[in-house]
C-alpha cells in the first residue's frame, strides 16, 4: 500500500494551455457516441470548433451533414493532430490503441476527453500524472454513468464532505434484463435476447453480464469518491445469468428487488499494513429493499448512491448509456476546457494491492433440491456449525419433488463464512442445481 499524488495543478494549466479562439477539437471515433458528439459540436463553434475526424474507417465515413467543409478526416493519428489541437477526445473505446493515443496526445500538450471506462481503470492516475506534467487537462465524465455527470458532482458538490461508500446501478443492460424478468416474468435468456435486439445489449454480452463492464466504472468511482485507487480485476464480480424469475417472487416476499449492485466502502485499517484504509468492494446481483433507491431504478437507466460521513447519502440517476446522452457528458468536458475550467481538485489516492469483498450482510439462498425429508435439517446443521443464524425458510407450492425450490434467508454474517458454509452444503447428494446466493442490501442500496 503506497500513496500517489495525481492532481496539483498550476494556474496555467486551468486553460488546457489554450491560448484564445474556438477550441480546436479532434474527435477519434466516429461511432454511436462519435457521431453524436460531432452532431452537437456541429452546433456550437464559438465555444469549440471540430477540425479533425479521426477513424480506421474515415474514408467511408465522412459525414455531409457537418457545416465546416475544412474538417480533416483521416486515419492516421499523426494526421488528426498535425493542424494543431486544443482538445482530443477519445471515443473508439478498448485500451489498445486508445491508450496510445491518449498518450500521444497528451506528450504534446493536447487535453483529452474520453468516455473510456477501460482505459481510466486501468491507467487514470498514471495518465492524470502526465496530464498535469504536460501543463493539460485529462477528462472523463462520460466513462461512469454516461450521461448521469456523477464524477462532477461528487468531485465539486460533495468535495466538503468525507465519501465512505459508493453504490450503484452502473450496467443498462444488466438492469433492463432484471426488470424485464421483475416486471414480465421472462427468463433470464429471452429478456437478453431482448435486450441485443433493441441494442442494448451487445453481440458479446458478457463485460455486461459478467459484471466487467461495472468493475471498471466502479474502479473509477472508488478512486474519485473514495480516493482508493486498486486493482481493477481485484474487485470480485458476480454473474447476473443465475438469476431466475423465482427469485423475484421471493425476494418480493422478503421486501425486495433485485439488482445488478456495483459497491465499494472504505474498508478497515487494520486490514493493511501501515494501518491506512484498505477497500471492500465487489459487483453483482443482490437483493435490494423495494424502498431503496436502487430497486426503483427500471430499464437501462443508471443511479449512483454516495453516502458521506457529514452529508448523509445522496443519489445521482439519468440515462446511462446512448450516443446523445453520452456526447452530452463529453461536450460539457470539452465545454469545462474550453472555457478556462480550473481540473477538479481530487484527493491523495491511497493505492491498496488487494480488495476485500467479505462484505457482512445478510443472505438469500435458494436451493434446488430432489426432495426427501432431513434437507432442512442437514443444511441447518452445517450453517450452524459456521455460526449463521438462519432467518426464515420459504417455499412456493407447487413445484415437483424432483426439483422443488426453496429459499433459506441468513441473518448478518460475512461473504467469506457464508461462502465457505455453502462450499460445505455443495457436497450433500440432493441437489438438482447449485445453490444461489445473493447479499440483501440495506437501505442504502
Ligand atoms: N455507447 C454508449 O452508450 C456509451 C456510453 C458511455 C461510454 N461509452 C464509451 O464510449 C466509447 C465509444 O463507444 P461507442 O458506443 O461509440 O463505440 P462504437 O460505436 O463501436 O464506435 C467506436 C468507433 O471507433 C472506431 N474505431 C474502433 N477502433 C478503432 C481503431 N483502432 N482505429 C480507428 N478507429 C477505431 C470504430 O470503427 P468501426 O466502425 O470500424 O468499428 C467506430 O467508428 C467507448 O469507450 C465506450 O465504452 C459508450
Amino acid at each position: 500500500m503506497m500513496e500517489a499524488a495525481v492532481t496539483q495543478h498550476e494556474p496555467d494549466q486551468a486553460r488546457g494551455g489554450r491560448k484564445g479562439g474556438p477550441c480546436r477539437v479532434v474527435l477519434a471515433g466516429f461511432g454511436t457516441v462519435g457521431r453524436s458528439v460531432a452532431r452537437v459540436l456541429d452546433g456550437l463553434r464559438d465555444d469549440a470548433r471540430l477540425v479533425a475526424v479521426l477513424d480506421r474507417r474515415a474514408a467511408i465515413k465522412r459525414a455531409g451533414w457537418l457545416h465546416d467543409p475544412d474538417v480533416v478526416w483521416t486515419d492516421s493519428i499523426d494526421e488528426a493532430l498535425a493542424g494543431g489541437a486544443d482538445v482530443f477526445i477519445e471515443l473508439i473505446g478498448g485500451i489498445d490503441p486508445a491508450e496510445s493515443w491518449i498518450r500521444e496526445a497528451l506528450s504534446r500538450r493536447v487535453s483529452v476527453v474520453t468516455a473510456n471506462k477501460q482505459v481510466i481503470a486501468h491507467a487514470g492516475p498514471s495518465l492524470l500524472s502526465m496530464a498535469t506534467s504536460n501543463g493539460c487537462q485529462l477528462r472523463f465524465e462520460a466513462s461512469v454513468a454516461g450521461g448521469v455527470p456523477v464524477l462532477r458532482a461528487i468531485e465539486s458538490g460533495l468535495a466538503g464532505d468525507r465519501l465512505v461508500r459508493v453504490a450503484g446501478i452502473l450496467n443498462g443492460t444488466c438492469n433492463y434484463i432484471l426488470t424485464r424478468m421483475e416486471r414480465e416474468g421472462v427468463d433470464f435468456a429471452s429478456a437478453l435476447k431482448e435486450a441485443q435486439a433493441l441494442g442494448f445489449a451487445e453481440a458479446d454480452p458478457t463485460m455486461d453480464i459478467g459484471g466487467g463492464d461495472a468493475r471498471a466504472k466502479l474502479a473509477i468511482l472508488a478512486m474519485i469518491a473514495l480516493g482508493v485507487q486498486a486493482p481493477v480485476g481485484g474487485i470480485h464480480t458476480e454473474s447476473i445469468a443465475s438469476v431466475t424469475p423465482l427469485d423475484f417472487q421471493y425476494a418480493r416476499r422478503l421486501g425486495c428487488t433485485i439488482r445488478q449492485v456495483a459497491w465499494a466502502s472504505r474498508g478497515p485499517a487494520d486490514a493493511n499494513p501501515g494501518g491506512a484504509e484498505g477497500l471492500e468492494a465487489g459487483v453483482g446481483p443482490a437483493l435490494v429493499p423495494l424502498d431503496a433507491p436502487l430497486a426503483r431504478v427500471s430499464g437501462s437507466e443508471n443511479l449512483v448512491t454516495v453516502r458521506g460521513q457529514f452529508g448523509g447519502e445522496t443519489s445521482f440517476g439519468g440515462r446511462g448509456a446512448g450516443g446523445d446522452p453520452t456526447a452530452v457528458a463529453v461536450v460539457s468536458d470539452v465545454l469545462g476546457i474550453a472555457r478556462g475550467a480550473r481540473p477538479p481538485l481530487r484527493p491523495t489516492l491511497t493505492i491498496v494491492d488487494e480488495v476485500s469483498d467479505d462484505l457482512a450482510a445478510p443472505f438469500y439462498v435458494r436451493f434446488t433440491v430432489r426432495d426427501r425429508p432431513g434437507i432442512i435439517a442437514a443444511l441447518a446443521t452445517v450453517f450452524a456449525d459456521y455460526a449463521i443464524n438462519i432467518d426464515a425458510i420459504l417455499q412456493e407450492p407447487g413445484f415437483p419433488a424432483d426439483a422443488r425450490p426453496f429459499v433459506i434467508s441468513l441473518d448478518a454474517a460475512p461473504a467469506g463464512t457464508v461462502h465457505a458454509a455453502l462450499e460445505k452444503v455443495a457436497g450433500f447428494d440432493f441437489h438438482v442445481a447449485p445453490p444461489v446466493a445473493m447479499p440483501i442490501l440495506g437501505t442504502m442500496a
